[in-house]
């Protein structure tokens, strides 16, 4: 692995700091004024809006992350980059339970069997906790609605059929989405939480459709924009990352809607703001499954690609309204590397020194396929100070925008806005 500093080359040729091919660390207040008086909150809110509420949950290779895809595309178009989605393999199983026009937030059963084309449309019957007796008369041909208590899944699944139920849902105890596995279960099912279990319950009867679907693509949106003064090009590239896929049953306002949001404002700031290196915004598919789009996108650079990326900036999570997850962390893998230092200084002069946390070891999201070909990359995402706790929502039906900080989102956005800015704009001896 070849491991990269920004001041190796520069002591290599014996030269001072000062040749250094991008922006040194003499950064001023007024140097990231002109890239963080362009954020807007506002906007931000509006991109996390379009993710979570009007698209809803992004799992992995589902048709909802490809909308997703499309609109993020469509945005850094408007903003005039050259935009490519880039495609790559991931199979996926992806469930859906619909009653009337609602969606309900559900994950697909493990080993579930897939439904055909439509789904299964059913009334729903409530199965009680699943027990043989608990199904009622008519349950034959109906989806039944089971609440997990005293009955294994395997066998909730296993009396549902014998019952001839077409389709099962089963409903938690509390507010947290979990995961189910019956290998080689009978018939379709999918779980929820007892909030969606009691939504169903409210409609006394459904009907449901129930789909469970195989995908076997996700793709990642890449943007680009190179300096438009040949003599100020460095030949660097400095490269931002974000997912913007979700777990399954959750609209994933802020994991991560908000750093795709983060990720796209700073794109619209970028656009017209005079670069030395050359920027790539990268909106990654299929991270919640493995970073996978990551992980695709650094496999599909050339070595000289990898050599001329200076820094990975990562936004996970950046607009929490969790009560204590006041301190943005910048995660990294190897330590103080540039992108660090650069946040922490860039933090510090804008007066937020007192909200960060650089550098903290942690891998967890796509800075890591960067870090793992030896580009300095770190991630930055709101925690809990000492406990590094996530906010309590994260992963569960409740990472909505209610829980978005436009504070925070902002001042997460300003401090990468700044730090980014240190490394990718020109030098201008005497100026500014
Ligand atoms: N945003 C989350 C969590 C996270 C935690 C990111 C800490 C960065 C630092 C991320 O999307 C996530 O859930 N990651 C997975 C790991 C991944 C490899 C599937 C996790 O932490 O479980
Ligand atoms: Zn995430």
């Amino acid at each position: 692995m070849k491991r990269k500093s920004i001041i190796a080359l520069p002591v290599a040729l014996g030269l001072t700091l000062t040749a250094m091919p991008v922006a040194t660390a003499e950064s001023k207040p007024a140097h990231d004024n002109i890239i963080t008086k362009r954020l807007s909150a506002e906007r931000m809110m509006g991109h996390i809006e379009t993710l979570s509420v009007d698209i809803g949950p992004r799992v992995a290779s589902s048709p909802e992350e490809e909308e997703a895809a499309a609109y993020i595309a469509q945005t850094l178009q408007g903003y005039g980059f050259e935009v490519e989605i880039q495609e790559f393999p991931y199979e996926n199983t992806v469930g859906y339970a619909t009653l009337g026009d609602e969606s309900l937030l559900v994950r697909a059963g493990g080993g579930s069997p897939l439904t055909q084309d439509g789904g299964i449309t059913a009334p729903v019957v409530d199965a009680g906790l699943g027990h043989p007796e608990d199904f009622p008369a008519g349950t034959e041909g109906s989806i039944a609605l089971i609440q997990r208590g005293e009955v294994t899944f395997a066998e909730m699944i296993a009396n549902a059929e014998a019952a001839g139920a077409v389709g099962v849902l089963i409903a938690n105890t509390d507010w947290n989405i979990f995961s189910a596995s019956v290998p080689g279960a009978g018939i379709p099912f999918v779980t929820m939480n007892d909030e969606a279990g009691e939504q169903v319950r409210a409609a006394g009867g459904g009907p449901v459709t129930l789909e469970i679907n195989r995908y076997d693509s996700s793709q990642n949106v890449i943007a680009t924009r190179k300096p438009n003064n040949k003599n100020q090009d460095t030949g660097q590239i400095t490269t931002f990352v974000a997912h913007y896929d979700s777990v399954p049953a959750s609209p994933g306002a802020n994991d991560n809607a908000s750093g795709t949001a983060s990720m796209l404002e700073l794109a619209r700031a970028y656009s017209s703001l005079p670069i030395a290196t050359e920027v790539r915004f990268i909106a990654a598919g299929a991270e919640e499954v493995g970073l996978r789009g990551a992980r695709h996108y650094v496999n599909e650079l050339s070595q000289d690609e990898i050599d001329r990326i200076v820094a990975n900036f990562n936004m996970d999570m950046t607009g929490t309204a969790g009560e204590t997850q006041n301190t943005l962390y910048v995660n990294t893998l190897d330590g103080d590397n540039l992108v660090s230092q650069r946040s922490r200084s860039a933090a510090e002069r804008l007066g937020y020194g007192g909200y960060i946390n650089a550098p903290f070891h942690r891998g967890s999201s796509d800075h890591v396929p960067f870090h793992d070909v030896g580009i300095p990359a770190a991630n930055h995402i709101w925690r809990e100070p000492g406990t590094h706790a996530l906010e309590p929502w994260y992963h569960t039906p409740h990472d909505t925008m209610e829980h978005i900080s436009r504070e925070r989102l902002l001042m997460a956005t300003e401090i990468v806005a700044a730090s980014s800015y240190s490394v990718a704009r020109p030098e201008r001896p005497g100026g500014n």
